[in-house]
């Protein structure tokens, strides 16, 4: 997969991407990431990259042709590939809400351009004319798409093939299959009197994942009880919702 991000502040993806399973999968060659300054696609003088915006009112807005000109120079530099299917994703309040289907959407391209907006806006023309798609990462302002790019990056990359190592599986944690995640206990067997629960201390692997199951439904019915309409449950397992529910 490669990954092209466009952004007034490049320096802050340093950090989140020079460390840990991004750093690794970089290093590993399963994703190329280039961090694309706006900036540097202005001609005048001063670097303007925002305006006043028509109509009047506070705040300034991204200019289109930047924009237009750094995602067109991504584009032609791929030339190989068909562009038409290529997603350039805004990172907006205003766009889907994201999430781990999304992710694996996302996750299945071979190239991805995003766009990290700025909350007072980005001229609608770049919304209209250039864009495939809008994502926002919750319900809450950020002062830039910035850190919502890295949360998406990094919600992608962890499923690309070899990322993570077969210790740690993609598959078995939270909203994979649409539930919270079970409890974890590692050693002390004891800690400060509080016991790890006996069932993971038996060797029964049946029992254990019994356990396991039973505890993620449980927490999610806790406290998230909205995923489980959408969560993938057999017979029985929706049977113990309900039981759970009237408990
Ligand atoms: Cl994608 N951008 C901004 N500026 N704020 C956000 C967001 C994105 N997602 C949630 N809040």
């Amino acid at each position: 997969m490669h990954i092209d991000i466009l952004t007034l502040f490049p320096e802050m993806f340093q950090g989140p991407f020079d460390s840990s399973i991004i750093k690794r999968a970089i290093e590993r060659k399963l994703v190329s990431i280039s961090l694309h300054n706006i900036r540097d696609y202005t001609h005048d003088k001063h670097h303007t990259v925002d305006d006043y915006a028509y109509g009047g009112g506070a705040g300034m807005i991204l200019k289109p042709e930047p924009i237009f000109e750094a995602v067109e120079s991504i584009k032609s530099a791929y030339n190989n590939q068909d562009s038409s299917q290529l997603p350039v994703i805004l990172l907006t309040p205003q766009g889907r809400l994201f999430c781990q289907e999304i992710a694996d959407e996302l996750s299945k391209c071979s190239h991805l351009i995003f766009i990290c907006g700025h909350y007072e806006g980005v001229d609608e023309r770049v919304r209209e004319h250039l864009v495939t798609d809008e994502i926002s990462i919750g319900d809450y302002v950020l002062s830039g798409g910035e850190l919502a790019a890295m949360v998406v990056v990094d919600a992608v990359v962890r499923l690309l093939p070899g990322v993570l190592g077969s210790e740690t599986s993609a598959i078995d944690e939270s909203h994979a299959s649409g539930l919270l995640e079970y409890p974890q206990y590692t050693r002390p067997a004891v800690y400060r009197g509080w016991s790890v629960p006996q069932v993971l201390l038996s060797g029964d692997h049946a029992q254990i994942a019994k356990w396991r199951r039973e505890q993620a439904i449980q927490r999610t019915l806790e406290r998230r009880p909205e995923l489980l309409d959408k969560a993938d449950l057999c017979l029985e397992e929706r049977q113990l919702v309900n039981r759970l529910k009237k408990s």
